[in-house]
Parts: C-alpha cells; sequence; structure tokens
C-alpha cells in the first residue's frame, strides 16, 4: 500500500565529483535550492572521503548518506568503514547492495549482515534491488524475490520499516551499456510484487517505502512518482547537476 508522505529523492553521486571543492559547491547548491520544497525528504549520497566535510553543512532539508558500510562492526578490515564511525560523523543513511557493488562481487549474504550492522546501529539502508536484464519471461521477478528473501533474511517485521527499498533494474542505469528507459508501468509492476513478496514473508503487509532508480531525469521523474506510484527516486547522474536535481525536487515537491 503506497502511503501518503513525503517524497525521498536520493541522490547517489557514485565516484563524483573529482574534488572537495567540487563536491562542497554542488552541496551547498542543492542546499540552497531545497529548502523552498517543504514535502520532500532530500538526500546525497557522497563518496566516504566528502562525507565529513559535507555533514558540516547538512540539514534537516538536506541529509548526508553513505554508499555502502562494512558489515562488520570493528576490527582488521583493511579499506572498510564501519556504521559506528559513519554514525559519528553523523551519516545514518547508507545504500547497501547497489548494482555497482554487487557487480564487484557483493552477495546477498553479504549485504544481509550490512543490512543487519546497519539496523544494529539505527542507521537507515538504502537497499538495492534489480534484475539485470528483462525478457520476454517473468524469470525477473523471481531474481527480485530471492534477492529481497537473501538480503532481509533474519531481519524482524519491526525492524523492516526502518530499511527503504530501490528498486533499480539494472537494464536502465544510465551507466549500464545499451541501457533501455524502464517505465512508470515497469515500476509499478514491481513495486507490488516487492509489497507481496515481504507480505509473504512476514505473513501480513508490511510498511516499506519503495523508491525508483534507473536514469531518472526531469522529464520522467513525475511519471515514475504520480503514474508508477514511487514512494521516491534514487537518482545518480541527473543528481550531478544541481539545476537538474532541484528540478527533480520541484516535480516530487508538487506531486505530494
Ligand atoms: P542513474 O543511476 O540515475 O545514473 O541511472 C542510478 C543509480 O545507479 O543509482
Amino acid at each position: 500500500m503506497t502511503m501518503q508522505k513525503k517524497k525521498l529523492i536520493i541522490g547517489n553521486w557514485k565516484m563524483n565529483p573529482k574534488t572537495l571543492a567540487l563536491a562542497r559547491a554542488g552541496f551547498s547548491a542543492i542546499k540552497k535550492g531545497v529548502v523552498k520544497y517543504k514535502n520532500t525528504t532530500v538526500g546525497i549520497a557522497a563518496p566516504y572521503v566528502y562525507l565529513p566535510e559535507l555533514a558540516k553543512s547538512a540539514s534537516s532539508a538536506l541529509f548526508i548518506s553513505a554508499q555502502t558500510i562494512s558489515s562488520e562492526k570493528e576490527g582488521a578490515h583493511t579499506g572498510e568503514v564501519s556504521v559506528d564511525m559513519l554514525m559519528s560523523m553523523k551519516v545514518r543513511w547508507s545504500i547497501v547492495g547497489h548494482s555497482e557493488r554487487r557487480a564487484l562481487g557483493e552477495t546477498n549474504e553479504f549485504i544481509n549482515k550490512k543490512i543487519k550492522s546497519a539496523l544494529r546501529t539505527k542507521m537507515t539502508p538504502v537497499l538495492c534491488v534489480g534484475e539485470l536484464e528483462r525478457d520476454a519471461g517473468m524469470w525477473y521477478l523471481g531474481f527480485v524475490k530471492t534477492q529481497l528473501e537473501e538480503c532481509l533474511a533474519g531481519i524482524p517485521k519491526n525492524a523492516i520499516k526502518n530499511v527503504v527499498i530501490a528498486y533499480e533494474p539494472v537494464w536502465a542505469i544510465s551507466s549500464t551499456e545499451n541501457h533501455r528507459d524502464a517505465q512508470p508501468a515497469d515500476f509499478q509492476e514491481m513495486s507490488i510484487y516487492i509489497r507481496k513478496v515481504l507480505s509473504d514473508m512476514y505473513g501480513s503487509p508490511v510498511t516499506v517505502s519503495v523508491l525508483y532508480g534507473g536514469s531518472v531525469d526531469e522529464k520522467n521523474a513525475g511519471a515514475f512518482l504520480s503514474e508508477g506510484g514511487a514512494d521516491g527516486l534514487l537518482v545518480g547522474r541527473s543528481s550531478l547537476t544541481p539545476k537538474k536535481f532541484l528540478s527533480i525536487i520541484s516535480i516530487a515537491n508538487a506531486i505530494n
């Protein structure tokens, strides 16, 4: 069931921009623009190295998020960053299981550990799911079902409301070679299915936000939110240009 609540718009900067100065400038332009949109919740998932600096200017109108987290609490894990470290820097959100990290070898089981570690510390994980390709068959539904079942295994029903799901069909992500546009109906079908899978897993309907991600821009954002019924958007490329990102936020703001 889609609830009437503020649309959640998260910009996924991925490994961009090139310098801290550019990150600061982009963040501050978005922060300035976003204040007039009261019906949206907006965040930026920035590279780790920029987070401490951006945290200084994050506000209730613009939060910051990590793009991944360690599955471990602390210790001998070279190169990893823990949830506690991030929380101590006021980073209370993280994307988990993004397809670009899955492509590097992250499994559902590994992502499950990350989600559990986020929830232990009250960080909000944004779990990305989505099939690699679509063909004439319906196998993609089963693919996403397995992702959900394995990534959320052992997570109690009362914790699931603290997880955000982002449906990102990999074939529609802008960096995918020969990517194709997903349609609002593709999202709508999958979001209904995601809620059904969760309802089956937990024995009754659960409250969870389902975002759409994959080549979102100013032209298609409105349709994914209104026709598709998305609770929000995970925006990659278009979040790197403050003007474009703010247009998307303004569209989302008007839909509430
Ligand atoms: P895109 O990226 O908007 O550039 O397709 C979305 C994502 O990968 O999160």
